[in-house]
């Protein structure tokens, strides 16, 4: 990174007030000692984990917890067990079978409640469902769903038979679904009609259609029929009816017997190079450490109502929507729909409605809920909220304090979780009893060690922006990369032994972590992880354009915006229309968060003598900094 931006960071790093959490939230906080349990934990923590894992349920034991071979870890090695179990059957053996799963919202305030027995009634029947149609363990299911229970069912559906899901964000279109069918040789597609957003209905299952033609690896559609249209009779025996499925076949379903290791899911992360990456979590350690993290950020407590506004197509969904509230076993509420639709109000008034205890966001959404002003939040009670949280991408003072003091009314506190897909849960973030920072993430969860260190692993003084690395492995860590070993073990090796987020930040003298943001040439829109080569390779699919560049530019809202420089083939005019169809274009293979709001016509690209982009060099242009070190360029 140039001096110049480390520079500005540093002026940044000033901002170091403390703001101390309520007494009540203390006193009533699992942990209230946070040094001496960290300490604990990391003097042994096999101990640590071992004492965490016996508060679930295993078929059998585990041997050891924990076999290290730089770079592949096994947690729990050869106990057996199944999350699903742990999620639904442990909770109903226990009376509470009755309690609610999930409270569904949508934008128009349709409900619909699910009990802990009722999902997993639920899902035992979609099991027995997929095992009809010959699905078995070890298989790739892919699951392209709205914010729903249907969708959750789903994703428990294939865990309780040991099918690997990979759920694919419905936002995303047609080229980014098919690239992640085809990677997983996915036998199978679950779908919706369409899902809803802003009060319209936008189609999934025409997408899914267009997608899978040609790909042989899917030999069945499974299509939840939203409006109960018919429409998996009107294509052929390959689609089939999802309620049709769960009604003719409803039943038991023994949970597979799973060994610690045996893959739970795949989920698709973006990187600078080459296509996204197929992060693969195992069962074992990934239940253990999201249950607890769960438990003991967001200190939850059985009569706790919880709200994580992310979409199930994101890893904050999978671990914190899905996984974790229910092994935790309370009661979470979902929404199908934008916050700003039908108002600007409709999460507070939901908050208001259902009591809402716990939150979990955004900064993006956030910074755009600001700018409506705080009249729009003072209309609801919202004293029900203990805990916010927040996750995604760096929450500015500003914008923290908003939060604080709007939506939390000083009486609650912030949990900033800093993680990714690859960890599987949360890595740095304060806990509720702990003293918070307004733009600091805070410190490193329970058996976690972290250190800021320069390119050879050296560490940096405090207040220094450097890499964030992670000294040690922990249980829910990605277990590699699906099809492509050589990129997983690149996240291991490239900063001496240590793993390497590809994050900057800082640490202060008291050891808060301040995250400063991506070290690489990933984009963060809205907190979404976008790769530019993904970007670039879908701006050139326009029959005009010969190559493009892209790179994040700072937007007050979403963190960061998309700019592309794009070089035209010889003869074509540079126009207004050609860059909304170039726009058209990205939408249609990627996706609308995809999308380059900003496109520049350019005659050449900066580039080293090997031929690489210099996305650096563009992006200290467009930005007025200075360009640094051009000895590699070339032209
Ligand atoms: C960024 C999302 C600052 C970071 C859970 C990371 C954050 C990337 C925070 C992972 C936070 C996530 N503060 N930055 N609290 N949380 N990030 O895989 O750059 O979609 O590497 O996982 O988001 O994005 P991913």
């Amino acid at each position: 990174m140039d001096k110049k931006k480390l520079e500005n960071l540093e002026v940044h790093l000033k901002v170091d007030e403390k703001i101390y959490p309520p007494k009540e939230i203390v006193e009533r906080a699992w942990i209230k000692d946070y040094e001496t349990v960290y300490k604990k934990s990391i003097e042994d923590r096999e101990v640590f984990w071992s004492e965490v894992a016996k508060e679930l349920e295993w078929f059998e034991p585990w041997d050891k917890v924990l076999e290290w071979e730089h770079p592949y870890a096994k947690w729990f090695v050869n106990g057996k067990t199944n999350i699903t179990y742990n999620a639904l059957d442990r909770h109903i053996k226990n009376g509470k079978g009755d309690k609610i799963a999930y409270i569904y919202v949508d934008e128009e305030g349709n409900e619909e409640k699910i009990t802990y027995k009722e999902l997993l009634e639920k899902v035992e029947a979609l099991a027995n469902g997929l095992k009809s149609l010959g699905l078995k363990k070890g298989d790739r299911v892919s699951i392209y769903m709205p914010n729903s229970i249907e969708a959750i069912a789903s994703m428990l559906a294939c865990a309780r038979l040991g099918i690997i899901h990979s759920v694919v964000f419905a936002g995303f279109s047609e080229g980014a679904l098919r690239m992640r069918i085809e990677d997983a040789q996915a036998r199978a597609v679950i779908t919706a009609t369409y899902t809803k957003r802003r009060g319209k209905k936008i189609p999934l299952l025409p997408t899914v259609e267009k997608t899978i033609d040609g790909l042989d690896n899917v030999e069945k559609v499974i299509v939840w029929d939203r409006d109960k249209e018919g429409v998996a009779k009107d294509r052929g025996n390959k689609f089939v009816d999802f309620n049709s499925l769960i009604e003719e076949n409803r039943g038991n379903c023994p949970p597979e017997i799973m060994n610690a290791e045996d893959p739970l899911f795949i989920l698709y992360t973006s990187g600078t190079t080459g296509k996204p990456k197929g992060v693969l979590h195992t069962t074992s350690g990934y239940m253990v450490y999201t249950y607890y993290t769960a438990k003991i950020v967001f200190d939850l407590h059985d009569e706790d109502i919880y709200w994580c506004t992310a979409d199930i197509g994101w890893i904050t969904g999978h671990s914190y929507i899905v996984y974790a509230p229910l092994v935790n076993g309370i009661t979470s509420v979902i929404m199908e729909g934008v916050p700003t639709y039908p108002h600007p109000g409709i999460w507070w008034e939901y908050v208001d409605k259902y009591k809402v205890n716990v939150f979990y966001t955004a900064p993006t959404a956030i910074r755009m809920l600001m700018k409506y002003g705080d009249e729009i939040p003072a209309k609801y009670d919202l004293s029900s909220l203990r805990i916010l949280g927040s996750v995604g991408e760096p929450i500015n003072p500003e914008a923290w304090h908003w939060y604080y003091e709007n939506i939390g009314r000083k009486r609650c506190v912030i949990v900033d979780t800093w993680w990714q897909t690859e960890t599987g849960g949360h890595i740095i973030t304060t806990i509720p009893s702990y003293p918070m920072k307004p733009g600091k993430a805070g410190k490193p969860f329970f058996g976690i060690e972290v250190a800021i260190v320069d390119k050879n692993g050296e560490e940096l003084p405090p207040n220094t922006v450097g890499y964030l690395v992670i000294k040690n492995p922990w249980p829910s860590m990605m277990r590699n990369c699906w099809g492509q070993p050589e990129r997983y073990k690149k996240y291991w090796t490239e900063i001496k032994n240590y793993y390497n987020p590809d994050d900057l930040a800082s640490i202060d003298e008291e050891g808060y972590i301040m995250i400063v943001g991506r070290a690489d040439d990933v984009i963060s829109v809205a907190g979404h992880r976008i790769g530019t080569m993904e970007v670039e390779s879908a701006i050139v699919e326009h029959p005009d354009v010969v190559e493009a560049a892209v790179i994040g530019k700072p937007d007050e809202v979403k963190g960061e915006r998309i700019k592309a420089f794009v070089i035209l083939k010889e003869g074509v005019k540079p126009s207004d229309e050609l860059k909304k169809e170039i726009q058209k274009t990205v939408r249609e293979i990627l996706g609308p968060i995809a999308i380059p709001e900003e496109i520049e016509f350019v005659e050449k690209l900066p580039k080293t003598r090997s031929g690489k982009i210099m996305r650096r060099v563009l992006r200290a242009k467009e930005l007025g900094m200075e360009i640094g070190d051009l000895s590699t360029l070339d032209d």
